[in-house]
């Protein structure tokens, strides 16, 4: 059994970048608290890392979509006396412009990204603040962060607004002995890509260049958390895309070769509003005073 205790807590491992985390995470013989929405595949992992390694997991179903399921995953959160690591992993993208993406979707997307990883840090960060060892926390962001395209609207909002609250979070819990990462990969093979509704074909116009393996996410993650620096990007080349971007002339290039890439910069046609769809509603009349 893994003798110093250490912990971690994962959001989303059941696939990708979050499984990976997992596997890595145990075979240094983390144990772990693995927070997942599909049931059978948690215990199958739980299964898999158990007679593997040599580690305490608990699986917590979740989904993060819903606002009691946060509730409870915060609760096993604020119950442990020790937390190493809390990767706030789970998300999702959606494929579509912001007009014609349904908005439960979107606001879905807002709630797993955004509120849980928001929630899960309040909770974790007395615990952190509280135990002897440092305390680490992964805000899985995203590279999306850094170019502005049509069809990325609420991921990128999403995404933007967990880089910020990681950079100025860090900037109160560092007394606390607490480092936190904003974690931003360009492309990485995972299931994330088809689990999106939309046609995949521009992904074969991707250089290889471009797509970061997954094992090199992680192992770019973990050690950048020996870093000063909150964000990180996995890959030689996409650090200097990230350095590069800061000059306007460059990330007017890199938008343009996006926009190519990803053949997405016709606005869809907006249907003509269903007038049966709109609500009555009374409006208070103005009166004209004389
Ligand atoms: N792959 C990329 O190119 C890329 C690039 C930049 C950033 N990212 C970010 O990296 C993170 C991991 O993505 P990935 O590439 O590893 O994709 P993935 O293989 O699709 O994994 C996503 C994970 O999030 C979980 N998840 C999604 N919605 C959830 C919900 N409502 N409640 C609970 N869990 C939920 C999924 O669970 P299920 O198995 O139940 O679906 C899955 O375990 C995401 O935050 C993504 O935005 C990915």
């Amino acid at each position: 059994m893994n003798e110093n205790n250490s912990l971690a807590v994962i959001t989303g491992p059941t696939s990708g970048i979050g499984k990976a985390f997992a596997q890595e995470l145990a075979n240094q013989g983390y144990n772990l608290v693995l927070v997942a929405r599909n049931k059978p595949k948690l215990q199958e992992l739980i299964r898999e890392l158990t007679d593997k390694f040599n580690v305490k997991i608990k699986g917590v179903d979740a989904d993060l979509s819903v606002a009691e399921d946060i509730a409870k995953v915060e609760k096993v959160i604020s119950s442990l006396s020790r937390i190493d690591l809390l990767i706030n992993n789970a998300g999702f993208g959606v494929g579509g412009y912001f007009i014609e993406v349904p908005l439960s979707k979107q606001l879905d997307m807002l709630t797993v990204h955004l509120n849980s990883t928001i929630r899960f840090c309040r909770a974790a960060i007395p615990v952190m603040a509280n135990q002897k060892v440092k305390g680490n926390i992964i805000n899985v962001a995203s590279f999306a962060v850094f170019i502005d395209v049509p069809g990325n609207v609420m991921y990128s909002t999403t995404k933007s607004a967990v880089v910020h609250f990681s950079k100025t979070l860090q900037c109160e819990v560092k007394d606390y002995n607490i480092k936190i990462q904003a974690l931003c990969p360009v492309f990485t093979p995972t299931s994330f890509h088809e689990s999106i509704n939309r046609d995949l074909s521009f992904m074969k116009n991707i250089p290889d260049f471009f797509w970061t393996p997954v094992d090199d996410v992680i192992n770019s993650s973990l050690n950048g958390l020996h870093s000063g620096s909150v964000i990180c990007i996995p890959g030689r080349f996409n650090k200097l895309i990230y350095w590069f971007n800061k000059f306007p002339l460059f990330s007017i290039l890199i938008q343009k070769l996006t926009l190519m890439l990803n053949n997405r910069d016709k606005a869809p046609v907006i249907n003509e509003i269903d007038e049966k769809k709109k609500e009555k509603v009374s409006l208070v009349e103005s009166e004209v005073v004389d």
